[in-house]
């Protein structure tokens, strides 16, 4: 059996994930973990240093799992981790939507991996999906619904609450961050869906292009309009292609109340992906928490191991974004 060693940066919520699956794998040894000195769990006190050159001078770790979060020191990180040779695992949309193009290309240089499936969906594994129909189907269409914390805000105020409320619960049962702008103005999924897009059609969106409206302005009143007309509303991206332009768009929509995205409620993600020949595709899952989002890191890192994982980003395509 293929072992191999690797080293978690940032032991948060998906860190502690990532390191409890981990600890239960024969074949994934972690030797060290990045993290602030007051964090350290003391249980594993060998493991843990605040010094990242320890972890790329350490000839001996393999691979990079990146779960700090943030952009700039984030991208720092992983960039070096390349640099050193060292394949990387990373949950960050942040950094993925905005540099894929240039981290592929220097992961690709030296012949190692850049494996994201956790930036988007959580648990559902989307972008494994898309590169294995696409090797066969043209994919039309992505929708999602790519963001919990909205999605949970948007359920509580279809089971009475208002906007304000809703968004409390959300922040009281860890869902929603205290500053939740990149969620409620759909930043977040503006990065998902540039990421799904970027992989679906091998081209290079720029985020800043992506029309988008947030959730903050709906209220009671449209939540109980929508009802009278057996209707929801639920925050969606959407993309699609059409010859040479790419139409995509971060916005709330009103479904009838028997289209699949309808039944898909609290903190769960769903993707509805239009392709050809397989036809329609759903899927549905739990889009953020620590294990269901750490499942996908390590289904990432066992890909690695068992050089099954294929770089197959490439940006060859320009298109129109409208
Ligand atoms: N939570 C989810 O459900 C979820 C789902 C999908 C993807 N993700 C992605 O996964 C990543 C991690 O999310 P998370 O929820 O695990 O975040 P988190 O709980 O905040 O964990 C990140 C940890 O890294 C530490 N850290 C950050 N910068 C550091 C530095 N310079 N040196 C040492 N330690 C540092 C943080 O400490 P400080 O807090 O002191 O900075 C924190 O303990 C993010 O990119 C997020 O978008 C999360």
């Amino acid at each position: 059996m293929k072992k191999i060693n690797i080293a978690i940066l940032g032991y948060g919520v998906i860190g502690k994930g990532v390191f409890e699956i981990c600890r239960n794998m024969p074949n994934i040894n972690v030797v060290k973990i990045l993290e602030r000195k007051e964090r350290f769990d003391q249980n594993y006190i060998e493991l843990f240093t605040d010094n990242a050159d320890e972890i790329f001078r350490n000839k001996k770790i393999d691979l990079v799992v990146e779960v700090l979060g943030g952009y700039d020191f984030a991208k720092q990180m992983i960039v070096k981790s390349l640099q050193y040779e060292k394949h990387v695992v990373t949950a960050n949309k942040e950094v993925i939507a905005k540099d894929i193009d240039f981290l592929s290309n220097l992961a690709s240089r030296s012949n190692i991996s850049i494996a994201y499936e956790a930036s988007v969906g959580g648990g559902i594994p989307i972008i494994k999906n898309i590169k294995e129909l696409k090797k066969v189907n043209k994919i039309s269409k992505i929708s999602g619904i790519l963001n919990g914390t909205t999605n949970f805000i948007l359920t509580k105020m279809f089971e009475g609450l208002d906007f304000n409320e809703a968004l409390k619960e959300a922040q009281r049962l860890g869902f929603a961050e205290s500053d939740p702008t990149a969620d409620l103005e759909g930043y977040d999924m503006m990065r998902k869906i540039a990421i799904l897009s970027d992989l679906a059609w091998d081209t290079f969106i720029d985020i800043n292009q992506i029309p988008q409206i947030g959730i903050s302005k709906i209220t009671k009143e449209d939540v109980l309009l929508a009802k009278e007309n057996n209707k929801v509303i639920k925050f969606v991206c959407e993309s699609s292609l059409n010859n040479d332009s790419i139409e995509i768009k971060v916005e709330p929509k009103i479904f009838d109340n028997n289209h699949f995205f309808s039944n898909v409620n609290n903190e769960f993600n769903a993707v509805i992906l239009e392709t050809f020949p397989n036809d329609t595709l759903t899927f549905i899952g739990k889009g953020a928490g620590s294990l269901p989002t750490a499942s996908a890191i390590v289904l990432d890192i066992v890909d690695i191991i068992e050089e099954r994982y294929i770089n197959n980003y490439q940006n060859i395509n320009k298109y129109k974004i409208n």
